[in-house]
């Protein structure tokens, strides 16, 4: 646990280990804002005890570019670390999601899905590349045949970015159902689904997945083409996962309207402790915790839950706090838990 006044670095540490897991930031949407205003570079290294050893990580940050050594040798994708280690991250950011757009969702939804299938960034990035050219030649009023070239490789991955989605919420439900009946205080039950941009109106619904994979992207293609009048005009693609959102219910009430501050809160802790438990069935390991600051973002009741739980888990869990009375507790403390002051950027034990 580290524990300090506002603004000492603690969060700057939680990016750090989440960029030596992942070699992606936490919450910077660039690389580039990792690096200290007026410097050139950033550097991280970190040692990982694992169960075939230790592993050192080396990232350098410079120019908006990253390289990565793991013991010395280069690496480009987060797979090649040991094979994508597994981090679940909770920050007071995420405690919007409920309320928020369905790009967080999204992004919830696909970190989910990547620590399931450590591919599904490299075909997600694809993904957005591809969507990024086949845009620019609609804006351009590019000719039809230059911009059908795009069309067969995004409908694919789409499809596949879709179905991994698909199948990591159906694992993820039961779970996160059961967490949130366990955090509700008479709230109706939470369900999660799937919610196609296009599923009524260009057959992108539930029943687009019956035939696989190779069926489900000849359903994008033929919704790319129904849309290509309007998706023309507008210059962008307005079918696929990117569009696509996750349907957050209390009854059959939609979370995003309906939903208390607090509300959305229990729902977002149920997301996280339902992907854990999830994470741990399928690897037999806990991931990798980071909570930043979240304690203060509960109520007590709730941060009480989600202390036992983190006490009760096996698995190591960093977590920040400014004030340590909120994590800690005589009967809860695992005996393992080292408390740690940040200060100035500095850490040192307490
Ligand atoms: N890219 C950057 N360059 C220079 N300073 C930065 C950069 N990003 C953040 N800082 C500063 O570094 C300090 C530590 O920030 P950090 O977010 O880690 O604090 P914190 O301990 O998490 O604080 P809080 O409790 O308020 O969340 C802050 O003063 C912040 O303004
Ligand atoms: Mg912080």
């Amino acid at each position: 646990m580290l524990a300090g006044p506002n603004g000492q670095g603690k969060t700057n540490f939680l990016e750090a280990c989440h960029l030596a897991c992942t070699l992606r930031p936490l919450r910077a949407q660039k690389l580039s804002e990792l690096v200290r205003l007026g410097e050139e570079a950033a550097f991280v290294r970190a040692r990982f005890q694992l169960a075939g050893g230790e592993r050192t990580v080396e990232i350098r940050l410079a120019d908006g570019k990253r390289t990565a050594l793991l013991d010395d040798k280069p690496v480009r994708d987060p797979q090649e670390l040991f094979g994508g280690i597994a981090v679940v991250a909770f920050v007071p950011d995420d405690l919007l999601l409920v309320k928020g757009g369905p790009d967080g969702r999204r992004r919830l939804l696909d970190r989910a899905v990547q620590n399931r299938h450590p591919l599904h960034l490299t075909d997600a990035r694809d993904y957005a590349r591809a969507l990024k050219n086949r845009n620019q030649l609609l804006k351009q009023g590019a000719p039809d045949a230059l911009r059908a070239a795009f069309d067969e490789p995004l409908a694919k991955l789409g499809a596949r970015v879709r179905l991994r989605r698909e199948q990591v919420l159906q694992e993820l439900r039961p779970r996160a159902t059961l967490a949130f009946s366990q955090v509700a205080r008479g709230e109706e039950p939470l369900s999660l689904k799937y919610l196609a941009a296009g599923r009524d109106s260009v057959g992108l619904g539930d029943s687009a997945l019956e035939g696989g994979e190779a069926a489900l992207a000849d359903k994008l293609l033929q919704a790319l083409d129904l849309r290509l009048p309007r998706d023309r005009e507008r210059g962008y693609t307005s079918v696929g996962p990117h569009m696509d959102d996750l349907l957050l219910e209390l009854g059959d009430k939609p979370a995003r309207l309906f939903a208390s501050q607090g509300q959305g809160r229990a729902i977002v802790l149920a997301l996280r402790i339902g992907e854990i438990e999830n994470l741990k069935a399928a690897q037999g390991r806990a991931p990798l915790l980071l909570l930043d600051d979240v304690s203060s973002e509960l109520d007590p009741e709730r941060n009480r839950f989600l202390m036992d739980y983190l006490s009760s888990l096996e698995g190591q869990v960093v977590l920040t706090t400014t004030d340590p009375a909120l994590v800690l507790s005589k009967d809860r403390a695992r005996a393992d838990t080292r408390l740690l002051q940040v200060r100035a950027g500095e850490i040192a034990a307490s």
